[in-house]
């Protein structure tokens, strides 16, 4: 088996973590980095992680979080907020950055930067959004596989109230909304009746099949 997919096996949705025991920075550092890295639709990478570790917010955070304790337990709460819309700015940011890190400007590049600019803007806000929560997901599940692979307990979260933790983070002033969060810690030494049980994936002929 390989290594990821070992760690991948190891994982689970942590229902319970030692609140004694805090992750390393390193660790995190790279939990998040693996979401930076993460693919995202033409690279417009739409989403924010927000890393709280003050006790007090979490409290907040865990209240409006179906009182989950992972969220306390763990030592470091990620947050994934997505962009409210596209704006222009948005789009032109991010494509102004490639070519400033590149060194060079393209035709075909610039072409798809007009594309981009004469669709998206104009679309309705909630639609862009949900575009944009999409691509966090995606970021959420890079850090997810990333916790495994560092040996950190993690808990996939989206039972919270969105816009009561946008609230608390202040996040719509920033021009993001919460789409998911994901409490970091290390698993407690008795307590969780999830640790236990096998992991149940449906069988591989059923979820895969061959076009060859
Ligand atoms: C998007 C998403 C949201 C989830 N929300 C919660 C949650 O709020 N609380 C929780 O305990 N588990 C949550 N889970 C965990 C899933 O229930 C869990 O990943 C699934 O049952 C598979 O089990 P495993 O992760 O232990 O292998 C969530 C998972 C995902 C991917």
């Amino acid at each position: 088996m390989s290594a990821l997919i070992e760690k991948l096996n190891w994982r689970y949705a942590t229902k319970k973590m030692d609140p004694s025991k805090v992750v390393p920075e390193d660790k995190v550092e790279r939990i998040v980095e693996a979401a930076r890295l993460a693919p995202t639709s033409s690279g417009l990478q739409p989403f924010e992680v927000i890393v709280v570790t003050n006790p007090d917010v979490r409290a907040r955070i865990q209240e409006i979080a179906w009182n989950q304790a992972q969220v306390t337990e763990g030592s470091h709460l990620l947050v994934f907020a997505a962009w409210d819309n596209y704006t222009a700015d948005r789009i032109n940011d991010m494509f102004d950055l490639v070519n400033e890190e590149r060194g060079f400007t393209n035709e075909g590049w610039e072409n798809y930067r007009q594309m981009l600019l004469n669709s998206y803007p104009a679309r309705d806000e909630q639609v862009n959004f949900e575009h944009a929560a999409r691509q966090a997901y995606i970021g959420f599940g890079m850090s997810v596989a990333a916790a495994a692979f560092e040996g950190v307990d993690a808990t996939p979260m989206e039972g919270f109230d969105p816009a009561k933790l946008d609230e608390i983070l202040g996040l719509r002033e920033k021009g993001l909304r919460s789409v998911t969060i994901l409490p970091l810690g290390y698993r407690a030494d008795d307590g969780d009746w999830l640790v236990n049980l096998k992991k149940v994936r449906r069988p591989k002929d059923q979820f895969v099949s061959l076009v060859a």
